[in-house]
């Protein structure tokens, strides 16, 4: 396949939806808003888009920059921007960097392994709440059900398997008949439904409480820590550290202006993580002896136990997992077409036979993230911790320090047409800022500091 046939997105929203169901994925619903008013509501999150201006927009522009102006997936990206030329130095700097998207290319494989997994969860959610009839469970008989599922292997294989037949069905129509046509109509979904049950959350009584606890700004609660959880966010949130930007980036057929187009993507990420925030806590807090928790325990065991004792709680319960599940299917489904861009131009397949290959190689890891444990823990140490940091940094440094500037301004500026000040302050934090502040998540992922 050559570099101009390969297609692409059609049109500037389709694109932006699809980047949207990339970076709006289940960090958004169940780690943001704990994070936010675990450290000082307004506060955090005032300190959040600040990360998001000085590390985490950078990083994105960067992926971007890179796929745009290569035209490549995220292996070939690297490839093709390296430094060309015959002196040693040059040489050298090739045969380093033309590898360095394998680092993103494993974390996105590993990562979509645990990805799959926690997906098939939120489907058994839905199949659980639509056969419960809206009949109440206490905590305890859905943490037993929970565990049960979880424990069981085949159930979330199979579930997971699932996942990986509905993103290869979408992925193998091809960028623009898949990705971009079906995140056009998921993303809006999602954001509807966000909004529905954001509607409803208002008419609790723990309305009040959700908002205190979301948005009362209280400072004494930041330290260095709470800038590092931020950061740390930013990065899992926006889906940096991973080639998918780079790869969605090189499938852009139009001019666009850059920043203004990621900008609006950020807003967009923020929006629904803090709508989901009113859309979950009130409900957390209309209910005494409830608290506020994150991850899986919140959305798999404290909702479902709440659902039960509201008035149309069936219907909520299965809004409730159609939101789950439409935010891990986009995130899932961009993971899914970096690897396959990968499979299509490094091992040269046809788009068709790269997703058959795939989806077994994924089915093969999610079976093995759902049956043994340690696995999980394995890939998910390995990409949060270590991975999707050092990818990060690799584009940070590789823009920063080694591609070609001129043809980076030229991509970021669309030619001269687009403002050289945003760019210079772009060059400034992608150079300097990213790289400690992604070296200071680093060492906290591992436990130095
Ligand atoms: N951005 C997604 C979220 O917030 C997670 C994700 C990370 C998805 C990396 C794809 C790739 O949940």
């Amino acid at each position: 396949m050559t570099q101009n046939n390969r297609g692409g997105f059609n049109s500037r929203f389709g694109m932006m939806m699809a980047v949207a169901g990339s970076a709006v994925g289940l960090g958004n619903i169940w780690r943001f808003p704990f994070l936010a008013g675990e450290h000082g509501g307004a506060a955090f999150i005032i300190i959040y888009i600040a990360m998001i201006f000085l590390v985490g927009l950078p990083i994105l522009l960067s992926e971007f920059g890179m796929g745009k102006s290569s035209k490549g997936g995220v292996v070939s990206a690297f490839a093709r921007l390296a430094p060309v030329g015959n002196s040693p130095k040059s040489k050298t700097s090739r045969a380093v960097w033309g590898k360095a998207g394998y680092i993103s290319f494993t974390t996105g494989l590993l990562l979509m392994g645990i990805y799959l997994v926690i997906s098939g969860w939120t489907l058994n959610l839905l199949v659980d709440s639509i056969a419960s009839g809206g009949e109440q469970h206490s905590v305890a008989q859905i943490t037993e059900n929970f565990n049960a599922f979880t424990s069981s292997g085949w159930q979330p294989t199979l579930y997971g398997i699932g996942f990986v037949v509905v993103c290869a069905l979408i992925v193998g129509r091809g960028v623009e008949k898949g990705v971009e046509k079906w995140s056009k109509f998921l993303m809006p979904a999602l954001f509807l439904f966000i909004l529905f049950l954001c509607g409803y959350s208002t008419t609790l009584g723990g309305w009040d409480a959700a908002v205190d606890f979301l948005f009362r700004p209280d400072w004494s609660e930041v330290t260095a820590k709470t800038i590092l959880d931020a950061l740390g966010q930013v990065f899992f949130t926006l889906s940096v550290g991973m080639g998918i930007l780079i790869t969605y980036g090189s499938y852009g057929q139009r001019k666009e202006n850059l920043f203004r187009s990621k900008v609006t993507v950020t807003a967009i990420d923020t929006s629904v993580a803090v709508l989901a925030g009113l859309m979950i806590f009130p409900a957390v807090f209309t209910f005494e002896g409830l608290t506020p928790t994150q991850g899986p325990e919140l959305v798999f065991i404290t909702m479902p136990s709440i659902f039960g004792q509201l008035s149309f709680g069936w219907i909520l319960s299965i809004f409730f997992s159609a939101v789950l599940i439409l935010a891990a299917l986009t995130s899932a489904i961009s993971i899914f077409e970096m690897l396959t861009t990968v499979f299509i131009e490094q091992f040269r397949m046809s788009r068709r036979r790269a997703v058959i290959v795939l989806s077994v190689v994924l089915s093969i890891l999610a079976l093995c993230c759902a049956n043994w444990q340690s696995v999980f823990n394995l890939f998910d140490y390995l990409t949060s911790n270590i991975l999707m940091v050092l990818s990060g940094l690799s584009v940070a440094l590789f823009t920063g320090y080694v591609m070609d500037k001129k043809v980076l301004r030229a991509t970021f500026t669309n030619g001269g047409e687009n403002s050289v000040g945003v760019y210079r302050i772009y060059i400034f934090l992608v150079r300097y800022v990213a790289p400690v502040a992604i070296t200071f998540i680093l060492l906290s992922q591992l436990g130095f500091i």
